[in-house]
């Protein structure tokens, strides 16, 4: 599953240039995951061909979509905050129309129309296709809803447009869906079973991006190491495919292969790998390219084997060591970052205690922790008891944000007095006359502006750092320019 990008914080309204010729006005917000952002892209094309431009005044708007996130129970909660400051709006513009889009809509269907009326328009992350239909529904006063998902939707044949962004870093999205049933997890619900997007239009959107000066591609999927392009239809039905499929399927390692040789002079990143399904030949063609970033993104959950069988994860305690040794065999540097959940059901103190020790085996360099929220609907919700009480989720959680700092700091000061390659993405937050970019271990480096422009690649000595920045000054543009 994918990491969040803000599940407290408001949502994002995303804008983009407006298409001469369109009246209309469409305010459009995102919680939740990078697939989130990257979903209201699609929509956002969708509607820009029936007449809508985005704007960023909820007040001027006349249709509102909020694209929404259920894994924890505090994104659903600020969604519905969302939901009222909508509705308290549209009592001064009667004619502004909402609709929920994504995760909440998949999970609740009807229920914000038939019982809470407090919306006109659901749609489930398979269906954003129908919007138009469901808009003429709307129209003529029904209830418009359609949360079927699908066994082959990828949207491969719609061209996101790019909201809010830097010109600079794109999200492209190759799988969609999931089948691993993780016991905690709402996502095979809400998004449905996995299927991957065909390469040749992958490929087609980024030689676009590339054409427009993009410099960063991350590909992305709830679990891009599964990914299988075999001619169409679901993962799951790879078996049934003919001998002449099996032969040219297409799998990540082929696929990142593909993508590097294709555009040397753009980076690579991908989000989010699945440890049972990472494999070793992805390692070697990370180590092989210097385009794809030296950063994985593996989410662990718990570092005890007793607990990860609890949550259905396909791999054990020491299975996760074994391919964290693998990585900094093959790809010596390697960025790792974790997702962890503490307080699942029936953890102990000594589960926790295998949870940290593991962090301190691993060395994470960043983490997203959260404290286990039970899901209506899941197999935990169904099967188990929550009965990890919240203040020994919250200390457990405090001791586990507290040993990543310290992680962090350790590891962002190896690149003490190092030279290393910046994508300069936009200006530092904290001074206007400093750059900010990413190396390609993910971590955030910031250097005095000089001559140089967004969307160049600069290589930048580090002498300072903080857990989670680097601080530094260029020393010249690197050979990916
Ligand atoms: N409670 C808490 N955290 C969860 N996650 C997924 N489901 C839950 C839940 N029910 C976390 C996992 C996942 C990340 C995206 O969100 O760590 O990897
Ligand atoms: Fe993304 Fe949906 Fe999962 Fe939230 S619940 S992280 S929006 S896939």
């Amino acid at each position: 599953m994918e990491k969040i990008i803000e599940e407290n914080k408001q949502g994002t309204s995303l804008v983009l240039e407006n298409k001469e010729g369109n009246s209309k006005k469409l305010f459009i917000e995102s919680y939740g995951c990078a697939m989130n952002f990257s979903d209201s892209e699609i929509v956002a094309s969708i509607l820009a061909n029936e007449g809508y431009n985005t704007t960023q005044k909820l007040e001027e708007a006349d249709l509102v979509l909020v694209n929404t996130c259920s894994i924890r129970d505090k994104a659903e909660q600020t969604v519905r905050k969302r939901l009222e400051k909508y509705n308290a709006v549209k009592k001064i513009n009667p004619g502004m129309k909402v609709g929920v889009l994504g995760c909440m809509a998949e999970r609740l269907k009807s229920q914000f129309l038939e019982q809470e009326k407090i919306v006109d328009m659901v749609v489930g992350p398979d269906a954003y296709k129908d919007i138009p239909n469901l808009l003429k529904e709307v129209d003529e006063g029904r209830d418009a809803i359609n949360v079927i998902l699908s066994k082959d939707e990828t949207y491969g044949d719609i061209s996101p447009v790019r909201l809010l962004s830097n010109g600079i870093t794109a999200f492209v999205s190759i799988t969609r869906g999931c089948d691993n049933m993780c016991t905690f997890c709402v996502v095979p619900f809400t998004r449905g079973r996995e299927r991957s997007r065909e390469p040749q239009s992958i490929l087609e959107e980024i030689n676009d991006l590339a054409s427009r000066g993009f410099k960063e591609v991350t590909l992305l999927g709830q679990n891009v190491d599964s990914y299988l392009w075999y001619g169409g239809g679901l993962k799951k039905d790879f078996e049934k495919a003919t001998e002449m499929q099996k032969a040219t399927a297409v799998d990540f390692a082929q696929l990142l292969d593909m993508c590097a040789i294709a555009h040397p002079k753009m980076r690579f990143r991908f989000s989010t790998s699945n440890p049972q399904d990472m494999h070793e030949e992805v390692l070697h063609i990370i180590a092989k390219h210097p385009n794809i970033c030296n950063y994985i993104h593996l989410p662990v959950q718990s570092g005890s084997t007793r607990i990860l069988q609890e949550m259905n994860r396909q791999h054990t305690r020491e299975e996760y060591m074994t391919l964290v040794d693998k990585i900094k065999t093959i790809i010596p540097g390697c960025s790792i970052s974790q997702d962890i959940i503490t307080g699942f059901p029936t953890e102990t103190e000594e589960d926790h205690q295998d949870t940290l020790s593991l962090m301190e085996y691993v060395e994470y360099d960043f983490g997203y922790m959260f404290a286990y929220s039970e899901r209506p609907g899941t197999l935990a919700a169904r099967k188990m008891e929550d009965d990890v009480p919240e203040e020994v989720k919250k200390r457990r959680l405090q001791e586990i944000v507290d040993l990543q700092q310290k992680l962090s700091h350790k590891r962002t000061s190896r690149f003490l007095n190092q030279t290393v390659e910046v994508l300069i993405e936009k200006t530092s937050k904290r001074s206007d006359a400093h750059w900010s970019g990413r190396n390609s271990e993910n971590v955030v480096v910031v250097f005095p502006k000089e001559n140089y422009k967004v969307g160049d690649f600069v290589m930048v000595k580090i002498n300072d750092c903080t857990t989670a920045t680097l601080i530094g000054e260029a020393t010249g543009y690197s050979d990916m320019n």
